[in-house]
């Protein structure tokens, strides 16, 4: 409360200003990120991507079926044709092994998501767009301070998108922040940032007045939702490690779960960590979750399925072919259980006893 009451005492309310800068900073020191803009939503970070890669009609964009509309509407909206590739038999995350056969002569970006936080194979998708000369993007909306082999997720793409939704684990209620790695678009962005002007080289008096010099739109926050958003970066450390200890109070009481093989736990492949976003587990069928789902409701627990598969939505189904039975699976079979930084060890306990009453009936049917 007290940073956005500073913003009103100094009477910037509009974007760019202290509490913006302080938040970009942050990141670029912490993480290393080469050059962070805060934006009004992780939706439009990614739209600044297609827009700094130069997306145009028949492009294509490999992006994987199993994720936000955000990922593929960013591109959807500079004409892209999106590829939908499918997730791999661990984790919900894009299956590299199946990215190459999707590359034609038109293929322009290989957008990868870090679902629930945990990190794509990033090695091998890099490896992939360098010998085929294509562009990374990282939707990193869930994968704030979590990491690849060391190294920061959002860091490693050419350009990464992050969310501070309130659903995430460093909120402003909306929020986002685009992040480019490479620089060659360090210049551009920050134009496309704001609505086509030069007016950020202007203020750092670097042209004497500023114009319209590209396209762009009004990416910016406010300095309200980035002192809001600062105030968040001051707690991270606290914020992150009650997430993590919630994903491990989970993990150790439904591990006797998994073990009787009444349901699947989330993996956390070798080369990730968890950065405590959200914790899921996996049901055999969809009946069988949905009817999980209902229980929960009706002890006051609210868990919730998460993405429809991208590939069969009624915007795009037409326009894709073929099978994605992986997304499709995730897509039937995922619940997402409360987690929020509150939650009490009380609850989770209360969560989990209701979970284990259901596979108890299930298992005796
Ligand atoms: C993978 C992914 N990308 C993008 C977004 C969009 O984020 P925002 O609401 O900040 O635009 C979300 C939202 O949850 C998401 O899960």
């Amino acid at each position: 409360m007290v940073y956005i009451s500073n913003t009103v005492k100094n009477k910037k309310l509009s974007g760019n200003g202290q509490y913006t800068q302080l938040c970009q900073q942050f990141f670029e020191d912490k993480y290393g990120f080469n050059k962070c803009l805060l934006t009004t939503s992780c939706t439009d970070a990614l739209e600044m991507c297609a827009i700094l890669l130069d997306i145009k009609p028949e492009d294509e964009v490999i992006i994987p079926s199993f994720t936000f509309v955000s990922t593929a509407n960013a591109f959807v909206l500079r004409g892209a044709n999106v590829v939908f590739c499918d997730s791999s038999e661990q984790h919900p995350n894009i299956d590299p092994d199946l990215i190459e056969k999707l590359i034609t002569p038109n293929t322009k970006a290989i957008v990868v998501v870090h679902y629930a936080g945990v990190a794509c194979d990033m090695d091998r998708i890099m490896n992939i767009a360098n010998k085929h000369n294509l562009f990374v993007v990282e939707d990193a909306a869930q994968a704030v301070d979590s990491y690849y082999k060391g190294k920061p997720l959002g860091g490693i793409g050419h350009l990464a998108a992050f969310s501070f939704h309130e659903t995430k684990n460093i909120s402003s209620g909306e929020g986002g922040m685009l992040v480019v790695n490479d620089h060659q678009f360090a210049e551009r962005s920050e134009i496309i940032w704001e609505k086509g002007t030069n007016r950020a080289a202007f203020f750092k008096g670097e042209v004497d007045k500023y114009n319209w010099v590209d396209i762009g739109s009004s990416y910016l926050p406010s300095e309200i939702t980035a002192a809001f958003l600062w105030a968040q970066l001051e707690g991270l450390e606290d914020i992150q490690a009650k997430r993590k200890s919630i994903y491990n109070s989970y993990l150790q009481l439904l591990k006797p779960l998994e073990e009787k093989r009444l349901l699947k736990l989330p993996r956390i492949p070798n080369y990730a960590t968890n950065n405590g976003h959200m914790f899921y587990i996996l049901c055999k069928t969809n009946e069988q979750r949905e009817s999980l789902i209902c229980h929960l409701k009706q002890n006051d627990i609210l868990a919730v399925f998460h993405y429809l598969p991208l590939h069969k939505s009624p915007f795009y189904s037409d326009k894709h072919l073929g099978a994605i039975p992986r997304c499709d699976d995730y897509a039937d079979h995922i619940v997402r259980l409360p987690f929020y930084f509150d939650l009490l060890d009380s609850e989770i306990e209360y969560i989990v006893s209701k979970i284990k009453l259901f596979f108890s009936t299930e298992s005796s049917l």
